[in-house]
């Protein structure tokens, strides 16, 4: 198997324009799979097709905004028609809020669920039929984030919850299909320089660097990405904090809330 498993086959990933979509990207690209970049900059989306194939590697752009239907039904025709196939979709696009729910504008609150999940929901509803055929992979990125609620975060929390409770319903309904569904519990990751959240008013707050040794690397991240997919795992936590939170969650919840309560300050504080 190893990287023979990923040779021509199509993969599909949204966000490839930067952070972890796009470290995925040259990963699998280098692995010899057949990319389908998406994002919404074209420059950004360029760039990374060039490097892939400038290295020898095959990759297509299709610039687009998938909190849209029709740009989503776009998206996947173009794949297919493409590359005459589809093996892998990675529902990695994603933004993240910071604020108090009580203060969230409706843009904010809109704009994170659609890209986050509606988006996400979209590119895999329409995708099914050609993953069915190939018997692939679907795949979501959500984020420690989606195991237990956070403050200051809830309308990002709630959207990569949603990811779980979709991809726990689409795993057994294609059961009998042969696909494989696997969401990836991301942890806090380092970042690409100039990041920005989204805070409650709709201003874009810069995110503090995060070049410290604890936190994982956008190659880690990809690379157990791909681990998810090559195992055709459903759920693969990442990071020692989000495995500590997924049992303290399980096992003590009371105990995570009461951490929660304690460092809320904190929170507000570090959160960048
Ligand atoms: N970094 C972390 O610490 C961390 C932790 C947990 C989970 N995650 C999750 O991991 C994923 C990637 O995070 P990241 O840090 O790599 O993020 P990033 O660097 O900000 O990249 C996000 C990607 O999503 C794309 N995107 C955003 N809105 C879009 C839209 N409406 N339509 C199409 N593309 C859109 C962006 O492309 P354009 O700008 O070109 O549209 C970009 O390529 C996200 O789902 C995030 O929630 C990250």
């Amino acid at each position: 198997m190893g990287n023979n498993k990923f040779r021509d086959k199509v993969v599909l990933i949204t966000g490839a324009s930067k952070g972890i979509g796009r470290t995925t990207a040259f990963i699998l690209a280098n692995k010899g799979a057949k990319i389908v970049l998406t994002g919404r900059d074209e420059k950004a989306l360029y760039d990374v097709q060039s490097r892939i194939v400038n290295q020898g590697g095959n990759a297509v752009s299709f610039i687009g905004d998938i909190t849209d239907w029709k740009t989503c039904k776009k998206l996947v025709q173009f794949s297919v028609d493409h590359y005459n196939d589809l093996n892998i979709v990675i529902n990695n696009a994603g933004v993240s809020m910071r604020g108090n729910f009580s203060n969230l504008e409706f843009e904010v609150i809109d704009k994170v669920y659609r890209t986050n999940l509606i988006g996400a929901t979209y590119i895999s509803a329409i995708a099914l039929p050609f993953l069915r055929k190939s018997k692939g992979s679907l795949v979501f990125v959500s984020s420690i984030a989606g195991i237990r609620g956070l403050p200051y975060n809830s309308i990002y929390c709630a959207s990569k919850m949603g990811l779980r409770g979709l991809a726990e319903s689409v795993r057994i309904e294609e059961y009998q299909n042969d696909i494989h569904v696997g969401l990836i519990y991301v942890g806090i990751t380092q970042i690409d320089k100039g990041k920005t959240t989204i805070g409650a008013n709709g201003n874009h707050i810069p995110l503090k660097d995060r070049s410290s040794r604890n936190i994982m690397s956008q190659e880690e991240v990809a690379h157990a990405i791909i681990k998810n997919i090559q195992n055709r795992k459903f759920i693969s936590t990442l990071s020692s904090l989000g495995k500590l939170n997924l049992i303290v969650q399980k096992f003590i919840p009371k105990l995570s809330e009461f951490l929660l309560i304690q460092n809320t300050n904190k929170i507000i504080i570090n959160g960048r």
